[in-house]
């Protein structure tokens, strides 16, 4: 297999195995997108990806990181996300979209990071979190509340109302944000997990709620839509979660009907100790397909498509999602396309744009011109 290489996720049909990895914005107003979604989704629509996803979307809004992150948890946010996402779509080529249905946890209630990211105090705008156990996650912070059971409830219920809301405005697939240091994943670790009831302690205790959320949400979902999950490998901490329990976590969402695995690493602690480096998630890849034979996508400073294509080609990994890439070069698949001699669909406003060395990642007769 290859980068450009087609492949699918349950129903949905992606033309090339390049996603844009969730980025979050910090640019909505009380959880609604806004004219600046706008701009960005309309980007990475003309992108020439398989799939574009949404940024960590909270599902409630005590689970946002920010005030400013993007939520789908009532009909305001709703309607928002729904305009705003057909009006980017009415001007791209046609492109799935995916969302990533987050809840922060202990890590909510924080400033913008241009705003240096610091948790904000409950008397200057900030909110109660909430987590598997009342443990800050930095010194010096205020700890969240631990969740008791109607709390777990409510925030399961919570993923299973955006999950309808998100089939309502034409989201094509979902992914479940158990990475970073956020609530699913905060339950995953033993760092953060404390709890002494069926959802902590051992590793079935621990994977419990997040499965449970899992199930919850794909027997919502369509049939025929994929419902993926991105989870942190490892925690880069001794004594915390770790590629073992990744592999078995993976095995047991496979077999609940996982469509992928999103495969990042660590955010649950300050004391995580990340060597940097290209490819730095897949080798977590490789060791979670070949283990259980999942989908799944690797991530992280992959910049170069001949890096990506030998990812795919190898067998690490079946996708490959690019973030900051796709920041500063909206266009990475077009120029990926033309040094591995591949095609891209792209915006007849644009066929005309391509230099000899680019000619034909249109398809052969788009040049537009006459
Ligand atoms: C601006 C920005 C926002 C991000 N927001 C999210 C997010 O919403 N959800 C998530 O899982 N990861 C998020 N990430 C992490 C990226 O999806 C990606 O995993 C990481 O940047 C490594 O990939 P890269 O080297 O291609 O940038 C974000 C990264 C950046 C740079």
């Amino acid at each position: 297999m290859r980068l450009f290489d087609p492949i699918a996720l349950r129903g949905l049909a992606l033309p090339n195995r390049i996603v844009v990895s969730p980025m979050c914005q910090y640019s909505a107003v009380d959880g609604c997108a806004t004219d600046w979604h706008l701009i960005h989704w309309g980007q990475m629509l003309l992108s020439g990806a398989a799939m574009l996803t949404i940024e960590a979307t909270a599902v409630t809004a005590d689970g946002r990181i920010t005030p400013s992150c993007l939520g789908l948890w009532d009909d305001a946010t709703e309607a928002a996300l729904g305009a705003t996402l057909a009006r980017a779509r009415r001007q791209a080529p046609p492109m799935p979209v995916a969302i990533q249905l987050a809840h922060a946890g202990r890590k909510g209630s924080s400033a913008r990071p241009w705003d240096g990211g610091m948790q904000i105090p409950i008397d200057r705008g900030g909110w109660t979190t909430h987590a598997p156990s009342a443990l800050a996650h930095a010194d010096g912070e205020t700890p969240p509340a631990a969740l008791d059971a109607a709390g777990l409830m409510r925030i399961r219920d919570a993923f299973v109302a955006a999950a309808r809301r998100a089939e309502r405005v034409g989201i094509d697939a979902i992914e479940l944000h158990c990475a970073h240091g956020y609530l699913l994943h905060e339950f995953l670790s033993p760092l953060s997990n404390r709890r002494t009831d069926e959802y902590g302690g051992s590793f079935e205790n621990r994977i419990r709620f997040p499965l449970e959320v899992f199930d919850a949400v794909r027997a919502a979902w369509p049939d025929a839509r994929p419902l993926g999950v991105r989870l942190s490998a490892t925690d880069w901490v001794d004594g915390g979660w770790n590629v073992d329990e990744a592999v078995e976590f993976a095995r047991r969402l496979k077999a609940r009907g996982g469509d992928w695995i999103d495969v990042s690493s660590g955010g649950v602690s300050p004391a995580q100790k990340i060597v940097a480096q290209p490819g730095i998630h897949v080798p977590f890849a490789r060791e979670i397909r070949r283990a259980t034979g999942v989908v799944t996508m690797a991530v992280g400073l992959i910049t170069g498509a001949r890096q990506a294509d030998a990812i795919v080609a190898a067998g690490d990994a079946d996708l490959i999602a690019l973030a900051r890439a796709f920041l500063r070069d909206p266009r990475w698949p077009w120029r990926a396309a033309a040094e591995l001699g591949a095609t891209v669909r792209g915006a007849p406003q644009y066929w005309r744009a391509l230099p000899k060395e680019m000619a034909g990642i249109f398809g052969a007769a788009r040049t537009g011109q006459r």
